[in-house]
């Protein structure tokens, strides 16, 4: 299903809620809650109030369980492009979440040990029970985490190569299109897919026309976000602009 909220403000206020609300159910059988995180512009103010939630309210993630969708690679935890550098500013830093309960693919490590941590990041989710929501941005490529155009739908946790023009989206960011990194280490489509609930969030203008392709074209590697039209359990967070296009 497809839910268009006015403007990105009341849309994460909503998506924000969904998150506390499962945060709190759990919270009442002594269960903790599964969250799969994303990063990048999307996500900012549904982060934002859930840290306000926190703040104000005394919403407590003593019993959250995080995993990101993905990490830039080869990426240092401390650089300020990091995924960790985000979450860490834009969530972690500003929440009682213990920090050895958030999971964010190590862009770090040795390129023969990926293969085994992208199996054990896996094995890990379903140690904890599965992800009980995972949210999503979308990119203009059609990608969801870092699965780009040619993803196949049962992709695991793996190093991906980045889209060029991903590459190009991010470079404002970095300085530059050729200080992007070339890879990273992404989620797969698969892994995105055993979640309970899956949030996939667009906002602006620029996001229209990946949106219709993603809600009505027709299903493709070509643009991964289609394999979405599978699941039941998906629902897309839209503001006007970005549903702008919707038939
Ligand atoms: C981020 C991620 C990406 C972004 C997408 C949209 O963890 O996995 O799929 O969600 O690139 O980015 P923004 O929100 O910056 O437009």
């Amino acid at each position: 299903p497809v839910t268009v909220f006015k403007n990105p403000k009341e849309a994460s206020i909503n998506v924000a809620h969904r998150i506390a609300s499962i945060i709190k159910e759990k919270q009442a059988k002594n269960l903790n809650a599964v969250l799969g995180l994303a990063t990048g512009a999307t996500p900012i103010a549904v982060y934002a109030e859930l840290v306000r939630l926190h703040q104000e309210e005394g919403l407590s993630f003593k019993n959250v369980i995080t995993f990101n969708l993905d990490e830039y690679y080869p990426m240092q935890a401390t650089a300020a492009q990091s995924y960790v550098s985000f979450m860490n500013e834009n969530l972690f830093d500003h929440i009682d979440i213990d920090k050895n309960n958030v999971h964010i693919p190590d862009g770090t490590l040795k390129l023969e040990d990926i293969p085994a941590f992208c199996l054990a990041y896996e094995n890990k989710i379903g140690e904890y029970g599965g992800l009980d929501m995972q949210i999503l941005g979308i990119g203009r490529t059609g990608h969801i985490g870092f699965n780009e155009p040619g993803s196949a739908p049962n992709s695991g946790t793996r190093l991906v190569t980045l889209d060029d023009l991903t590459r190009r989206d991010a470079a404002r960011d970095f300085g530059g299109k050729s200080f992007v990194p070339t890879k990273a280490i992404t989620m797969g489509i698969g892994t995105i897919f055993k979640a309970r609930e899956i949030v996939l969030m667009a906002w602006n203008r620029k996001k229209a026309s990946i949106i219709k392709k993603a809600v009505e074209g027709e299903m493709s590697s070509d643009v991964p976000a289609t394999y979405l039209q599978l699941s039941d359990n998906v629902e897309f967070i839209l503001d006007e602009e970005a549903a702008s296009l919707l038939t």
